[in-house]
């Protein structure tokens, strides 16, 4: 009856966004949770997080096409029911920063479960993010050794990286750029790009297919986020640089940079850094995977030391515009690591609260517009979260912003003045006007300092 049914194992941001699209397009879906309450909200149609787009695509499924997409407690029936699987699971950071792989790890068992039982061939497909040989040398043996069943015969194995940003999900899952299948064998790697011709059509006129080995597919995920990490680091590096010199701008300079046909201005922007639970995480773990392989990588350490100084810096230059800052209110303005999401994974706000507490700096007031709730879990009593940006201002002696939410794109040095004990405002994302602010306020940006003032 379907042409496809695909069982999505992980329904976080990668699992539900792609089982959505899939389900959009006539695809058979039945995703799994070990999340009772998560998996009651799919099948009532109802996104269990935010991301933009994705509520209305699952509302429109279920009262159209309800079949299309369910989901069960039942990973082992999910697999059994359906031609394809696809890994979604959570890879998170352990500790000591290198890779946890014990979702993937549980989730080969159960498909390995569900093989046993079926007797048709089965692609198995890894879309998490995971370090070179986790495919072939977890997966694949784990589903041989539970099954009994031979890959490259009973059942094929692919990993195809995924590339969303937060917030862009559904537009990144519906208008890839590329799609990269590592493949265990050839016969594998069809079958997931017959599944692709299908779901994409026309799309992919204007977006390549391109077909690798396992771990080369693993790497490349690596080798985008190491490289987007890059860029941000770069930046952040040339801001301190055109901080040694009055009047230079890193903003202009990065444009400079940015439109060489080489280059691309993207994720150029200098900063606090970072945040999100992709960066950090998959920096250190590919760092470390390698470490443990007898390569230490100088490149990504640096990187990562970069983007936690500009924490520390952001506070420094505040201290400077505003002299010691223990005992006087503080504002941050943005609290989320990127705006769009009430996601606080690995913030910046986090690094520089930890900072200001650090230097006893404890009088702390924050203001986001998405994220009272996950930054109120996050910060606990450690700074005071309001509702409004009026709350966060009023009698504050300098005020940080952190995250570039629109609604702070609109104030005016007027605003600050109004509200504020004394208007020191220091801007961490490079959103305000240089020349106006800096001639209407106490006013520092990161990656400029003005003609007037020495360091
Ligand atoms: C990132 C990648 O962009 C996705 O391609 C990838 O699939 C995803 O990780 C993942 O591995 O799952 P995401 O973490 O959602 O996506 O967010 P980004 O939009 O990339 O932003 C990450 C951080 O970089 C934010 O804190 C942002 O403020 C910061 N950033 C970005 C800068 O500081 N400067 C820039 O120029 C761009």
């Amino acid at each position: 009856m379907y042409k496809y049914k695909v069982s999505i194992l992980g329904t976080g941001f990668i699992g539900l966004c792609s089982a959505a699209c899939f389900a959009q397009k006539d695809i058979k879906v039945i995703a799994s949770t070990h999340d009772k309450e998560k998996a009651q909200m799919i099948n009532d149609g109802i996104a269990p997080f935010y991301e933009a787009g994705l509520a209305e695509m699952m509302d429109e499924i279920k009262n159209n096409k309800p079949d299309l997409l369910t989901c069960l407690l039942d990973p082992v029936k999910s697999v059994i029911d359906t031609d394809i699987s696809m890994i979604t699971q959570g890879t998170p950071m352990r500790k000591d920063k290198s890779i946890d792989l014990s979702f993937i790890e549980s989730t080969a068992r159960e498909i390995g479960e569900a093989l046993k039982k079926k007797n048709k061939y089965h692609l198995v497909v890894v879309r998490s993010t995971v370090v070179p040989g986790t495919a072939r040398n977890m997966v694949g043996k784990i589903i041989t050794e539970v099954s009994g069943k031979q890959p490259g015969k009973d059942f094929g194995l692919c990993m195809q990286p995924e590339f969303l940003a937060e917030g862009r999900s559904i537009e990144d899952t519906l208008y890839p750029d590329r799609i990269v299948i590592g493949e265990f064998d050839q016969k594998s790697g069809s079958m997931l790009q017959e599944f692709y011709e299908y779901f994409y059509g026309d799309h992919l006129k204007k977006c390549p297919i391109l077909r690798m080995n396992l771990e080369s597919a693993e790497l490349v995920k690596y080798g985008n986020n190491c490289l987007l990490s890059t860029k941000i680091s770069y930046a952040n590096e040339f801001a301190n640089f055109a901080e040694l010199v009055p009047g230079v701008d890193v903003a202009q300079v990065m444009k400079g940079v940015g439109l060489d046909y080489r280059v691309s201005p993207k994720f150029l922007n200098a900063g606090v850094g970072f945040g999100g639970s992709c960066f950090h995480k998959d920096v250190n773990a590919i760092k470390a995977w390698s470490k443990s392989k007898g390569y230490t990588s100088r490149l990504l350490e640096a990187i990562l030391g970069i983007n936690d100084d500009q924490a520390i810096h952001i506070v420094d230059i505040a201290e400077q515009l505003a002299g010691k800052l223990a005992g006087k209110k503080i504002t941050l303005l943005g609290l989320s690591f990127k705006p769009g999401t009430d996601d606080m994974r690995e913030a910046p706000s986090i690094r520089v609260v930890n900072e200001l507490l650090k230097r006893k700096i404890s009088n702390i007031v924050g203001y986001d517009p998405k994220s009272k709730e996950t930054a109120g879990k996050e910060f606990g009593n450690k700074i005071k979260i309001v509702g409004t940006i009026d709350e966060a201002l009023k009698d504050s002696e300098c005020a940080l912003l952190i995250t570039e939410w629109d609604e702070f794109k609109t104030l005016k040095p007027e605003d600050f003045k109004k509200r504020m004990k004394t208007p020191n405002l220091v801007d961490g994302r490079r959103i305000y006007p240089y020349e106006e602010f800096d001639s209407k306020l106490n006013f520092r940006a990161i990656g400029r300092i003005s003609i007037k003032q020495k360091k």
